[in-house]
């Protein structure tokens, strides 16, 4: 069967390249497939209030290097489990699925591309499951989705990160400060691990290993022992310390998001160095500029191709999987073998190695 019209939206938080893959959705339908193409507005609510409007080679026009999506907002709502604040401002859950597969078929959609992590990809698994033909699209900056090498929006997060440290290795040594930047991440500790080599971080705390302030400050001295009283810590917001918890800002019932909203971890820090050791600590959050913005060339490529495949997917009706990248290829992979899955940073990983292997201090006891 021709595939004659296709919606698109973006779930979830939003990540630089949104824009590159819907325009390549878009110019695949409409050049290679004739097809015609509906952007569907704030994510899944939009497939509950009917916010929808025809997409064209125009409007995608220009698009490419735009930061954000252009399909409204990149709204959490999730029809299965629908939060609305009740007139005594407590949150009620509805489940409006059947709402928006009933929208789905009144539109005369043949596929719907969902691009989104982790979450909005389960949503778009258990509509499948009601017979929607779904096709994802993996994205976060958190990289932490399992079966594809990258996600995109991730080397653009990484590179801002790495400019912030650049920036604070210079500012720190001219003070001998102790610098910290928080970086996001989630429950994965991808960004700062990386961004935090490239950066060249003396003390990277990542989610996956669980740090000891002593070592910290124990490198700490052993640096300014060593003539360099200046120190930066690479901290991921989901990091914890032994026998500690992460730090949550607000917690998953607090928010109509329905997740922890986490941060604070290196203010928490500072705290506990400052305590131990006589210097100077600072810490930076970077927060949502590593979300916005322009996507690096990366991420562009990386979007077209996986919104180009998943064009191609749809064409061949290859529906209930998600467009991976497999270096070099883009494959497909079913939605049901993400389920709820999250990749954090596997303690075997090289990166790991590689890391402390050049004296970088993990906050655990290897110099
Ligand atoms: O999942 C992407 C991400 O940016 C995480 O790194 C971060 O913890 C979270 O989203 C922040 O979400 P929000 O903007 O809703 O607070």
């Amino acid at each position: 069967m021709a595939i004659k019209k296709v919606g698109i939206l973006t779930g979830g938080g939003d990540c630089s390249g949104l824009n590159a893959v819907i325009r390549a959705i878009t110019r695949s339908a409409i050049i290679r497939h004739d097809a015609r193409v509906i952007g569907i507005e704030n994510g899944f609510e939009g497939l509950l209030t009917g916010d929808q409007h025809e997409l064209t080679i125009k409007e995608t026009r220009d698009i490419l290097t735009l930061g954000g999506t252009i399909l409204g907002t990149t709204n959490k709502g999730n029809p299965f489990e629908f939060r609305e604040f009740d007139d005594a401002g407590n949150i009620q859950i509805h489940d409006y699925s059947d709402k928006a597969v009933a929208n789905f078929r009144k539109w005369g959609l043949d596929c719907l591309f969902v691009i989104g992590g982790e979450g909005s990809l389960e949503i778009g698994h258990k509509i499948s499951q009601k017979g929607i033909p779904v096709i994802g699209v993996p994205k976060t900056i958190d990289n932490d989705l399992e079966k594809t090498d990258y996600t995109f929006g991730y080397q653009t997060a990484v590179q801002v990160a790495c400019d912030a440290l650049d920036r604070l290795q210079t500012t720190g040594r001219s003070h001998d400060r102790v610098m910290i930047l928080e970086v996001m991440g989630r429950n994965a500790g991808w960004i700062a691990l990386e961004a935090g080599i490239a950066g060249g971080a003396h003390i990277l705390l990542i989610p996956e290993i669980p740090y000891k302030v002593d070592n910290i400050v124990k490198k700490i001295q052993l640096r300014k022992d060593g003539g360099s009283p200046y120190s930066i810590i690479m901290v991921a917001e989901g990091a914890r310390e032994e026998d500690g918890d992460v730090i949550v800002q607000k917690t998953a019932t607090d928010r109509l998001q329905g997740v922890p909203q986490l941060g604070g971890v290196g203010m928490y820090l500072a705290e506990q160095i400052k305590k131990r050791i006589d210097l100077e600590v600072r810490t930076t959050v970077l927060g949502h500029i590593q979300r916005g913005g322009s996507p690096l060339a990366f991420d562009r490529v990386l979007g077209t191709r996986l919104g180009s495949f998943a064009m191609e997917a749809a064409a061949a009706g290859r529906f209930g999987n998600m467009v991976a990248l497999k270096t070099p290829d883009i494959v497909l992979v079913p939605l049901s073998e993400l389920a709820g899955k999250v990749r954090k940073v596997p303690e075997t990983s090289q990166l790991i190695r590689t890391a402390e292997s050049i004296g970088i201090n993990m906050g655990r006891e290897v110099w």
